[in-house]
Protein backbone atom coordinates (compact mmCIF):
# COMPACT_ATOMS: atom_id res chain seq x y z
CA UNK A 1 0.00 0.00 0.00
CA UNK A 2 1.24 3.38 -1.30
CA UNK A 3 2.24 5.67 1.86
CA UNK A 4 1.07 9.63 2.09
CA UNK A 5 3.74 11.61 4.18
CA UNK A 6 3.47 15.11 4.66
CA UNK A 7 6.19 17.23 6.54
CA UNK A 8 5.78 20.68 8.40
CA UNK A 9 7.52 22.88 10.79
CA UNK A 10 8.36 26.44 11.40
CA UNK A 11 10.97 28.70 8.81
CA UNK A 12 14.59 27.24 9.40
CA UNK A 13 13.41 23.21 10.77
CA UNK A 14 15.18 21.37 8.11
CA UNK A 15 12.12 20.23 6.09
CA UNK A 16 13.73 20.45 2.59
CA UNK A 17 17.22 18.35 3.93
CA UNK A 18 15.04 15.67 5.63
CA UNK A 19 12.26 15.23 2.43
CA UNK A 20 15.10 14.69 0.44
CA UNK A 21 16.80 11.97 3.01
CA UNK A 22 13.79 9.99 3.01
CA UNK A 23 13.17 10.07 -0.93
CA UNK A 24 16.78 9.03 -1.72
CA UNK A 25 16.47 6.08 0.89
CA UNK A 26 13.25 5.13 -0.54
CA UNK A 27 14.38 5.14 -3.85
CA UNK A 28 17.66 3.33 -2.53
CA UNK A 29 15.22 0.44 -1.36
CA UNK A 30 13.10 0.50 -4.70
CA UNK A 31 9.60 1.29 -3.34
CA UNK A 32 8.04 4.07 -5.94
CA UNK A 33 8.26 7.00 -4.12
CA UNK A 34 7.42 10.74 -5.45
CA UNK A 35 8.07 14.21 -3.98
CA UNK A 36 6.20 16.94 -3.97
CA UNK A 37 5.51 20.59 -2.23
CA UNK A 38 2.61 22.72 -1.58
CA UNK A 39 2.67 25.56 -2.53
CA UNK A 40 4.14 24.26 -5.65
CA UNK A 41 4.30 20.68 -7.41
CA UNK A 42 1.77 21.70 -10.23
CA UNK A 43 2.12 24.53 -12.87
CA UNK A 44 0.09 26.83 -11.06
CA UNK A 45 1.08 25.81 -7.66
CA UNK A 46 4.32 27.06 -8.76
CA UNK A 47 2.91 30.57 -9.80
CA UNK A 48 0.60 30.94 -6.72
CA UNK A 49 4.18 29.79 -5.01
CA UNK A 50 5.97 32.40 -6.12
CA UNK A 51 3.00 35.12 -5.47
CA UNK A 52 2.50 34.22 -2.27
CA UNK A 53 5.68 34.34 -0.86
CA UNK A 54 7.48 36.73 -3.13
CA UNK A 55 5.53 39.66 -3.76
CA UNK A 56 6.57 42.42 -1.45
CA UNK A 57 3.56 44.93 -0.65
CA UNK A 58 0.87 43.05 -1.83
CA UNK A 59 -2.38 44.09 0.46
CA UNK A 60 -3.39 40.24 0.39
CA UNK A 61 -6.17 39.96 3.09
CA UNK A 62 -5.65 36.93 4.94
CA UNK A 63 -8.67 35.28 4.04
CA UNK A 64 -7.16 35.86 0.11
CA UNK A 65 -4.09 34.16 1.33
CA UNK A 66 -6.40 31.20 3.10
CA UNK A 67 -7.98 30.37 -0.22
CA UNK A 68 -5.12 30.81 -2.32
CA UNK A 69 -2.91 28.23 -0.30
CA UNK A 70 -6.13 26.21 -0.71
CA UNK A 71 -6.29 26.63 -4.82
CA UNK A 72 -2.67 25.23 -4.96
CA UNK A 73 -3.28 22.33 -2.83
CA UNK A 74 -6.82 21.73 -4.93
CA UNK A 75 -4.71 20.98 -8.12
CA UNK A 76 -1.97 18.98 -6.16
CA UNK A 77 -4.67 16.88 -4.53
CA UNK A 78 -6.53 15.82 -8.71
CA UNK A 79 -3.52 16.70 -10.46
CA UNK A 80 -0.71 14.81 -8.78
CA UNK A 81 -1.03 13.44 -5.14
CA UNK A 82 -4.38 10.83 -5.99
CA UNK A 83 -3.40 10.06 -9.17
CA UNK A 84 0.11 8.41 -8.00
CA UNK A 85 -1.40 7.11 -4.61
CA UNK A 86 -3.73 5.04 -6.56
CA UNK A 87 -1.01 4.00 -8.60
CA UNK A 88 0.57 2.59 -5.41
CA UNK A 89 3.33 5.45 -5.12
CA UNK A 90 4.21 6.40 -2.19
CA UNK A 91 4.20 10.46 -1.64
CA UNK A 92 6.50 12.84 0.72
CA UNK A 93 5.09 16.05 0.17
CA UNK A 94 6.65 19.04 1.87
CA UNK A 95 4.00 20.86 3.73
CA UNK A 96 0.25 20.65 3.24
CA UNK A 97 -3.29 21.26 4.98
CA UNK A 98 -2.10 21.34 8.49
CA UNK A 99 0.25 24.46 7.40
CA UNK A 100 -2.88 26.16 6.44
CA UNK A 101 -4.15 25.80 10.05
CA UNK A 102 -1.11 26.65 11.85
CA UNK A 103 -0.28 29.81 9.74
CA UNK A 104 -3.24 31.06 8.36
CA UNK A 105 -5.43 30.20 11.58
CA UNK A 106 -2.60 30.23 14.40
CA UNK A 107 -0.45 32.81 12.73
CA UNK A 108 -2.68 35.14 11.26
CA UNK A 109 -6.12 34.53 13.87
CA UNK A 110 -8.62 33.27 10.73
CA UNK A 111 -11.57 31.20 12.50
CA UNK A 112 -9.96 28.01 13.04
CA UNK A 113 -13.59 25.80 11.72
CA UNK A 114 -13.63 27.97 8.70
CA UNK A 115 -9.91 27.18 7.94
CA UNK A 116 -10.70 23.80 8.62
CA UNK A 117 -13.55 23.54 6.30
CA UNK A 118 -11.95 25.21 3.62
CA UNK A 119 -8.88 22.98 3.81
CA UNK A 120 -11.21 19.96 3.73
CA UNK A 121 -13.17 20.61 0.94
CA UNK A 122 -9.33 21.06 -1.27
CA UNK A 123 -8.07 18.07 0.49
CA UNK A 124 -11.09 15.96 -0.64
CA UNK A 125 -10.75 14.56 2.65
CA UNK A 126 -7.38 12.99 1.82
CA UNK A 127 -5.48 12.75 4.75
CA UNK A 128 -1.88 11.80 5.38
CA UNK A 129 -0.95 8.69 6.87
CA UNK A 130 2.29 10.46 8.81
CA UNK A 131 3.12 13.57 9.49
CA UNK A 132 6.10 14.55 10.64
CA UNK A 133 6.53 18.03 12.48
CA UNK A 134 10.20 19.34 12.64
CA UNK A 135 10.09 21.34 15.42
CA UNK A 136 12.48 24.31 16.34
CA UNK A 137 11.96 27.59 18.53
CA UNK A 138 11.27 30.51 16.26
CA UNK A 139 14.28 32.29 17.09
CA UNK A 140 16.40 29.65 15.87
CA UNK A 141 15.05 28.38 12.46
CA UNK A 142 14.93 32.47 11.18
CA UNK A 143 18.44 32.56 12.64
CA UNK A 144 19.14 30.06 10.24
CA UNK A 145 17.88 31.60 7.12
CA UNK A 146 18.71 35.36 8.16
CA UNK A 147 21.60 35.49 5.57
CA UNK A 148 19.14 34.93 2.70
CA UNK A 149 16.90 36.94 1.00
CA UNK A 150 13.42 36.62 3.15
CA UNK A 151 10.17 35.68 2.01
CA UNK A 152 6.89 37.43 3.26
CA UNK A 153 6.43 34.71 5.59
CA UNK A 154 10.14 35.13 7.16
CA UNK A 155 9.69 38.76 7.56
CA UNK A 156 6.71 38.11 10.04
CA UNK A 157 7.21 38.97 13.87
CA UNK A 158 8.44 36.21 16.17
CA UNK A 159 4.97 36.43 17.33
CA UNK A 160 3.36 35.32 14.63
CA UNK A 161 5.84 32.40 14.42
CA UNK A 162 5.37 31.47 17.91
CA UNK A 163 1.41 31.28 16.85
CA UNK A 164 2.31 28.74 14.30
CA UNK A 165 5.00 26.83 16.32
CA UNK A 166 2.49 26.70 18.93
CA UNK A 167 -0.71 25.67 16.59
CA UNK A 168 1.43 23.00 15.71
CA UNK A 169 1.76 21.55 18.48
CA UNK A 170 -1.81 21.25 19.54
CA UNK A 171 -2.54 19.60 16.53
CA UNK A 172 0.15 16.67 16.84
CA UNK A 173 -1.09 17.06 20.35
CA UNK A 174 -4.74 16.35 19.02
CA UNK A 175 -3.87 13.17 16.80
CA UNK A 176 -0.77 11.68 18.00
CA UNK A 177 -1.11 8.33 16.17
CA UNK A 178 -1.08 10.53 13.10
CA UNK A 179 1.99 12.34 13.76
CA UNK A 180 5.53 12.31 15.14
CA UNK A 181 6.96 15.39 16.44
CA UNK A 182 10.40 15.83 16.42
CA UNK A 183 13.06 17.96 18.16
CA UNK A 184 14.70 20.21 15.27
CA UNK A 185 17.71 21.22 16.90
CA UNK A 186 19.00 17.82 16.86
CA UNK A 187 21.71 16.95 14.17
CA UNK A 188 20.22 15.70 11.11
CA UNK A 189 21.69 12.35 10.87
CA UNK A 190 19.60 11.17 14.14
CA UNK A 191 16.27 13.10 12.77
CA UNK A 192 16.95 11.34 9.44
CA UNK A 193 16.97 7.91 11.55
CA UNK A 194 14.45 8.93 13.74
CA UNK A 195 12.06 9.70 10.49
CA UNK A 196 13.12 6.36 9.09
CA UNK A 197 12.35 4.02 11.93
CA UNK A 198 8.48 5.15 11.83
CA UNK A 199 8.09 4.82 8.00
CA UNK A 200 10.40 1.74 8.02
CA UNK A 201 7.38 0.52 10.67
CA UNK A 202 4.91 1.97 8.33
CA UNK A 203 5.73 0.25 5.39
CA UNK A 204 6.40 -3.32 7.13
CA UNK A 205 2.58 -3.07 7.96
CA UNK A 206 1.42 -2.18 4.79
CA UNK A 207 2.89 -5.01 3.48
CA UNK A 208 1.28 -7.59 5.84
P1 LIG B 1 8.45 27.30 1.86
O1 LIG B 1 9.57 27.67 0.98
O2 LIG B 1 7.81 25.98 1.65
O3 LIG B 1 8.84 27.50 3.36
P2 LIG B 1 9.93 26.72 4.08
O4 LIG B 1 11.21 27.05 3.35
O5 LIG B 1 9.86 27.22 5.48
O6 LIG B 1 9.50 25.30 3.94
O7 LIG B 1 7.40 28.47 1.74
C1 LIG B 1 6.13 28.34 2.04
C2 LIG B 1 5.72 29.44 2.97
O8 LIG B 1 4.32 29.54 2.91
C3 LIG B 1 6.09 29.14 4.41
O9 LIG B 1 6.51 30.33 5.04
C4 LIG B 1 4.79 28.72 5.04
C5 LIG B 1 3.74 29.37 4.19
N1 LIG B 1 2.51 28.57 4.05
C6 LIG B 1 1.34 29.04 4.62
O10 LIG B 1 1.32 30.12 5.25
N2 LIG B 1 0.20 28.32 4.46
C7 LIG B 1 0.16 27.17 3.76
O11 LIG B 1 -0.93 26.54 3.63
C8 LIG B 1 1.38 26.69 3.17
C9 LIG B 1 1.38 25.43 2.38
C10 LIG B 1 2.52 27.43 3.34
Amino acid sequence: MALFITFEGGEGCGKSVQTRALYRKLKQLAIPVLITREPGGTRLGQKLRRWLKWTPNSGISSLTELLLFNAARSQLVNEVLKPNLDKGKTIICDRYADSTTAYQSYGRGLDREMVIAINNAATQGLEPDLTILLDIPPEEGLARKSSQRQDRFEQETVTFHRRVREGYLRLAEAEPQRWLVIDATKDKEEIAAIIWQRVGQLLSRAGD
